[in-house]
């Protein structure tokens, strides 16, 4: 939708929506840039108060997905007026104000309408110095393209509407409540070429993202992909959201080998929420970035593939 408006020539903003990034950078002086990013959707889990902390969990993502330390966040609420008196609200706002200081961050404000189907999220702003953004336009052919959480929790999500795979669900609900702090700050010992967060484009809408804005083209290997349990068990069940087939017809630029299954086909296309970080760095930093990302308890984290010069953004899955 953003083609038919004018683009920002405003020198300042170093990173605008011209590059389908995960947050707008705008810079303050020589040694500060302000990162912003804002997030809301409707519940995805029964539980109120882990609602709230996947919200703000996910929006917080888009900071650290950008090199950047979050440092405020506002609350965006829509809500039924009838039930605001309830406890539902004041659960779900506890589930992020404790993220938000879980991420060192404070909550400074918020906005609430009245909306018959709830939803929560946050704009959140933080901080990087303006030489140290990570965008999704830096991958350099011959890049490591390292993946720190398992994918699936579209899959999962869609079990857990049918009651199924209740093991995997909640090892799904645990990931995305999972901030992506520990590995952004495991990351920023290394020389990160780009980053971005996996949401709801999924893993191959994300990677096609930095692959084009990147001008390579990648290669993943479906055999090296971190998995939520259970996901390959419900994919193959045919619990697949809509989304991961929207994904997939949207995105015209990914060939797969013969080999890759079809379940693993619909993980790649499976729309996340509050995904891992997608990291491209030089192939010969992968394995010591791999190592510090395991000592600080990103435990999922794997070398997925590779990118490959030149390119339009095709990626092929073997
Ligand atoms: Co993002
Ligand atoms: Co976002
Ligand atoms: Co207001």
């Amino acid at each position: 939708m953003l083609r038919h408006l004018p683009q920002s020539n405003d020198p300042r903003l170093l990173v605008g929506t011209a590059t389908a990034d995960d947050a707008g950078v705008y810079r303050i002086d020589d040694n500060t840039a302000l990162i912003l990013t804002v997030d809301f959707f409707t519940p995805i889990v029964d539980d109120p108060y882990t609602f709230g902390q996947i919200a703000a969990a996910n929006a917080l993502s888009d900071v650290y997905a950008m090199g950047g330390r979050p440092l405020t966040a506002l609350n965006i609420v829509a809500f039924p007026a009838c039930e605001l008196e309830g406890d539902v609200l004041p659960a779900i706002l506890r589930g992020g104000y404790d993220k938000v200081a879980e991420a060192g961050a404070v909550i400074a404000g918020g906005h609430t309408i009245d909306d018959d189907e709830p939803k929560y999220g946050l704009s959140v702003t933080g901080i990087v110095h303006p030489d140290k953004v990570w965008t999704n336009a830096g991958a350099r052919p011959g890049d490591a393209l390292i993946l720190t959480k398992p994918i699936g929790t579209g899959v999962l999500a869609t079990a857990a509407k049918a009651d199924l795979f209740p093991a995997g669900v909640a090892v799904s609900i645990e990931t995305m409540a999972t901030l992506n702090a520990a590995a952004a700050a495991a990351a920023a010992a290394f020389p990160i070429h780009a980053c971005t967060d996996i949401t709801g484009f999924g893993l191959l809408g994300h990677a096609y993202e930095m692959a084009s804005a990147s001008g390579v083209r990648a290669e993943i290997d479906s055999t090296a992909l971190p998995l939520l349990p259970d996901a390959a068990e419900a994919a193959a069940m045919g619990l697949v959201p809509v989304g991961a087939y929207t994904n997939r017809t949207y995105l015209t630029a990914i060939s797969f080998a013969d080999s890759v299954p079809e379940r693993l086909r619909d993980l790649c296309f499976d729309p996340q929420t509050s995904g891992g970080l997608l990291l491209a760095l030089p192939a010969n930093a992968a394995d010591g970035l791999l190592a510090a990302l395991k000592q600080a308890g990103v435990n999922h984290a794997a070398i997925i593939g590779h990118t490959l010069a030149p390119g339009k953004g095709e990626i092929h899955v073997y």
